[in-house]
């Protein structure tokens, strides 16, 4: 019998700052409908120049480790596209932060929105083979776009963390999958560039169209169909696409897509994606964390289908059953305090971050202390990063 693997422990960090898309809509002399219901979004979270990847990863790693035997980790896989570096991933400076284990392979994984979910099915592949071990993966990203481009309401940040283990508290994931990848250019980000470039329409055609392929492949491997699946987490670049895809799904399976149930069964996993916007690798995983968090209904037991898609492109369709007991190992009360407490930018506050350059000539440079928190970065010397750990 092949060993239960799956999910132990997760958690999200976002950033402490915020910009309504109204106030956006009003700078930009866009019709504020578009964005809130044109699109499905509400608010997008911003980053503060001391915090990133890096600081957001560690935050989110820290609440999931909560309770666990950090010994175990033997793995830590960082999925993102906002890569610090070329050459060092940037879950080495998280392993240190953190204080993990020496005997631990750590590595960065990058295939757009889709590399949080290779890390998830690498991760498990290894905790098969020895089910002792655990795997820290961790999907952490800042979605940015240019000032005044059709991308730039579909922007955030956040970080996702999971423990993957042989002991799966919230959800063992299944083993079959559909897959498929193929070559196009519907959004990428040169090296030379700090902001991704995007064919808008030609993406969420690429989006839908592997959510197909991949629905299909996966149905017809695992025998299960839509009906086995109580809720669908889509990976969420904006709320409206996501309803598109359950909709396509219901359409690819003659499902009468009308009442509420239908409607529900995404509405519910886009709660908090709608406050905090895209955060490519960690957005699937946001929106899981919003449907354990927010469905009134006992999840034990129920199937939850997965779509993740990264441009480029690859997507996979996967599912898994929420487990036994798995309310009382969510962090709902540091998810809550989180959202609640963030301070909306003006306009202008926003342009200002997002403006911010990091010094090329590795001359040292103390940054600026804004609201962050547990971990953030306090300075560059030399082109080094510093990273430091806030003290309470
Ligand atoms: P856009 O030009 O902002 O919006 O592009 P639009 O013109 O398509 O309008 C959106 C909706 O608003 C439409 O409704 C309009 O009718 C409606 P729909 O036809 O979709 O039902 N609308 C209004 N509604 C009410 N009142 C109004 C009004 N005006 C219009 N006044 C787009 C949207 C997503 C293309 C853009 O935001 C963009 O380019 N974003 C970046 C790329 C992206 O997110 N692509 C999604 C798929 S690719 C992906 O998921 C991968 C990604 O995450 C990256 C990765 O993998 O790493 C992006």
């Amino acid at each position: 019998m092949s060993v239960k693997v799956g999910i132990e422990s997760l958690a999200f960090y976002i950033p402490r700052y915020y910009l309504s898309l109204k106030t956006l809509a009003k700078a930009r002399g866009i019709d504020e409908n578009k964005y809130i219901q044109g699109l499905g979004q509400h608010f997008m979270a911003v980053n503060p120049p001391d915090e990133g990847i890096v600081t957001m990863a560690a935050n989110a790693a820290h609440q999931a480790l909560q309770g666990v035997n950090k010994d175990a980790i033997t793995h830590v896989l960082f999925a993102t596209e906002s890569g610090i570096d070329q050459s060092k991933s940037a879950g080495v400076f998280v392993h240190h932060l953190l204080k993990l284990n020496n005997r631990c392979r750590v590595t960065e994984l990058k295939q757009a929105c889709y590399s949080a979910t290779v890390g998830l099915q690498m991760g498990l592949a290894l905790i098969r083979q020895d089910p002792k071990q655990k795997v820290l993966l961790i999907a952490s990203d800042i979605a940015r776009y240019g000032l005044n481009t059709t991308g730039e309401s579909s922007q955030g940040g956040g970080a996702v963390a999971m423990v993957l283990s042989a002991n799966p508290k919230i959800i063992a994931i299944d083993q079959e999958s559909g897959y498929y990848t193929t070559d196009v250019m519907d959004f990428f980000r040169p090296n030379y560039r700090d902001e991704a470039l995007v064919d808008g329409k030609f993406s969420c055609e690429m989006y839908l169209k592997l959510l197909k392929e991949t629905w299909t492949q996966y149905s017809e491997l695992s025998g299960h169909n839509y009906d086995d699946h109580t809720y669908f987490c889509y990976h969420t670049p904006i709320p409206r696409l996501a309803e598109k895809a359950h909709q396509k799904l219901a359409w690819l399976n003659s499902i009468p897509h009308k009442d509420e149930k239908f409607h529900q069964q995404v509405e519910i996993t886009l709660n908090y994606s709608r406050r905090i916007g895209n955060c490519y690798s960690a957005s699937l995983f946001l929106c899981f964390i919003s449907l354990l968090e927010n469905c009134t209904e006992d999840l034990t037991n129920k199937r939850v289908g997965f779509y993740s898609y990264g441009s480029g492109c690859t997507g996979e369709f996967f599912s898994g059953t929420v487990q036994v007991g798995y309310q009382d190992n969510m962090h709902k009360a540091y998810h809550q305090q989180q959202l609640s407490q963030r301070e909306e930018l003006t306009q202008e506050k926003y342009e200002h971050f997002y403006n911010f350059k990091f010094p090329t000539d590795g001359s040292k440079f103390i940054l600026p202390k804004h609201n962050t928190g547990k971990y953030r970065l306090n300075s560059l010397n030399q082109h080094k990063r510093m990273y430091e750990e806030v003290k309470s």
